[in-house]
């Protein structure tokens, strides 16, 4: 009775201990697994021991409000406010809008130039962001900063005359300007100006805005020449790697090769500077921890519901089974259980 009562417990004890575990698989041990609504995975942590390098530290803004609100995740000690971070090598920012605008009395009344300096690794994503410039009698220009510190500068202008040829859903230089990131870059600076000081067009433009942002999240409409002054910050996407060698060159070394879990695989990021992890085909979980990567449990899945009858999770797999009398792959979607014993089978036993 005693025993079995133990038993009980432990039992108790081993499945608390498992949503424990597989509830924190994604940061390290001990560190801090989110921050408000965010999610930190490793490579990524708010204190030393809980990331990778300095390039994936995250500082909170734990100012003591009454009422509280959630703490807000800041990239390194950046002022770009990270919304979420995937461990498919991308993270979203909240990032800055350079403005300048001229009030009708000829006082200026903003003029605002934005930076944005990434830590080493990090690299502004060239094909989900666009720099963008809005306004009527307006220019944005930037000077970038790829690896290696080469710079170059490039700009976008937009002028119209007339409110009512603004094509809304469009941003090809009526009121509205867009141009690709360059690739491999990590430092921008934004400048927005305007080449008249709106004179002309003051009616309805006085402010010219120049962002990078993630193209999905930005639509041009007439309003927007107006609504953006009130507008501080826009989403853009962020592409992490780790180490500076790639994935052949770090897996000779142990100290600099991320793949940490047994089940993981190194593969190459697009932008070419050193390498990424992610799961073998079967496994789920964090590729950068050791023992992160996790088996699928297939069988336990009620969406998939692979198997016509039983079903036996394996090492990175499942196989279906059929009962005594059938044969087949015993899939829903293959063969499933056929009555009978197999063709195979039968040559085999007749004799
Ligand atoms: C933290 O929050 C306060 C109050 O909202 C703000 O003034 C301050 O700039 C924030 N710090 C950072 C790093 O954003
Ligand atoms: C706006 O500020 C930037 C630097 O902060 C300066 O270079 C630029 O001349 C200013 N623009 C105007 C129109 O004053
Ligand atoms: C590039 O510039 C940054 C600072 O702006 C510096 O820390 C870094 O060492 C430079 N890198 C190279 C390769 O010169
Ligand atoms: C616009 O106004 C600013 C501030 O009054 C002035 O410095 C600048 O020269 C003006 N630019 C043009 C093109 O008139
Ligand atoms: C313009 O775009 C903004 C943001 O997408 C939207 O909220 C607004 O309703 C649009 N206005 C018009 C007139 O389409
Ligand atoms: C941190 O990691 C990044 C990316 O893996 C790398 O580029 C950078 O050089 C590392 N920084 C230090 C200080 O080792
Ligand atoms: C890995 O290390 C071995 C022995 O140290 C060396 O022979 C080999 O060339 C190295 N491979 C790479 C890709 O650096
Ligand atoms: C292995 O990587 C570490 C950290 O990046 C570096 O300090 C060390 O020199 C490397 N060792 C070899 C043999 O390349
Ligand atoms: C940019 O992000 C998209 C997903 O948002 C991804 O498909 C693409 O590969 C990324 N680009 C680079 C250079 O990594
Ligand atoms: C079941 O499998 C589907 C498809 O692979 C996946 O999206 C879903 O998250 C799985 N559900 C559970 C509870 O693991």
């Amino acid at each position: 009775m005693g025993l079995h009562l133990h038993l009980l417990q432990a039992q108790l004890l081993v499945s608390i201990l498992l949503i424990l575990f597989s509830r924190s698989v994604s940061a390290k041990p001990n560190c801090m697994d989110r921050r408000g609504n965010v999610n930190i995975p490793f490579p990524f942590g708010t204190r030393e021991g809980c990331y990778f390098n300095e390039s994936f530290s995250v500082t909170c803004n734990d100012t003591n409000y009454d009422p509280p609100i959630p703490p807000k995740p800041f990239l390194t000690n950046s002022a770009l406010q990270i919304t979420s971070i995937s461990l498919e090598g991308h993270l979203r920012v909240l990032q800055s809008i350079s403005k300048y605008c001229y009030s009708r009395n000829g006082i200026e009344v903003i003029n605002l130039t934005r930076s944005i300096e990434l830590p080493s690794g990090l690299m502004i994503n060239d094909t989900a962001n666009k720099l963008i410039v809005v306004g009527c009698d307006s220019y944005a220009l930037v000077s970038w900063k790829l690896r290696e510190n080469r710079t170059y500068s490039t700009g976008c202008m937009s002028l119209c005359d007339n409110k009512d040829e603004l094509v809304d859903d469009s941003c090809s230089g009526l009121g509205c300007c867009m141009i690709p990131i360059p690739k491999q870059t990590w430092a921008a600076r934004v400048t927005s100006d305007s080449f008249d000081n709106f004179t002309r067009v003051s009616d309805f433009s006085i402010c010219s805005y120049g962002f990078i942002a993630e193209e999905s999240a930005f639509t041009f409409n007439a309003s927007r020449l107006s609504t953006l002054r009130n507008v501080e910050v826009f989403p853009m996407v962020i592409d992490w790697a780790v180490g500076e060698e790639n994935c052949e060159k770090a897996r000779n070394n142990s100290s600099s090769y991320a793949c940490k879990s047994k089940n993981s695989k190194c593969y190459k990021p697009h932008h070419g500077h050193g390498h990424r992890c992610h799961c073998q085909e079967g496994y789920e979980g964090n590729p950068y921890l050791d023992g992160g990567c996790k088996d699928i449990d297939e069988c336990n899945n009620q969406t998939l519901n692979i198997c016509e009858k039983d079903c036996k999770n394996t090492a990175g797999g499942f196989k279906c089974l059929c009962p005594k009398g059938y044969h087949g792959d015993g899939k829903k979607d293959g063969r499933g259980c056929i009555r009978g014993q197999s063709l195979v089978l039968k040559v085999a036993t007749g004799y």
